[in-house]
């Protein structure tokens, strides 16, 4: 599996996908120009779709992560996941909040996801 994950402008987010994680297309919007959003592809083909939202003081909060149906179980999600946090971590983040709702299938965070204290 090959994945190439690059950040993207929230006027550029794949919304078929967000709507995915959150069914609600205003809400998604509410919550973008304060966000950032990063994009997921496999073989050239746009597989999925993550929106990190910035709270200040070195934490921030997952308000969405999706895969594309047709690529989902194939390690994907947690690639993704698993990227975006070290990309946090990298830019000194101390902390990570899951906010997704309960729509969908829920990701479990690994121990090892979590950021340092
Ligand atoms: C949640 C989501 C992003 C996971 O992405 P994914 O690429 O399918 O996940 P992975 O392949 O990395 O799987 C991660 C783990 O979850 C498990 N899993 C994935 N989909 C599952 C499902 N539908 N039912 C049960 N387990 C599932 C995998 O088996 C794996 O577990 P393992 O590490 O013990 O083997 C994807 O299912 C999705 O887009 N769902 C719709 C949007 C959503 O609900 N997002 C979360 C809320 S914002």
């Amino acid at each position: 599996m090959s994945l190439l994950i690059r950040e993207v402008s929230t006027t550029d987010v794949p919304m078929e996908l967000l709507l995915l994680s959150d069914p609600s297309e205003d809400k998604v919007r509410s919550y973008l120009p304060r966000s950032r959003c990063f994009i997921a592809s496999s073989g050239g083909v746009l597989v999925g779709a993550c929106v990190v939202q910035e709270l200040g003081a070195g934490a921030h909060e997952l308000m969405s992560i999706a895969i594309r149906p047709a690529h989902q179980k194939s390690g994907y999600g947690t690639a993704l996941l698993k990227w975006v946090i070290d990309f946090f971590r990298g830019s000194g983040a101390s902390q990570m909040e899951v906010g997704t709702g309960s729509f969908g299938y829920q990701l479990e965070l690994p121990h090892e996801f979590r950021l340092p204290a």
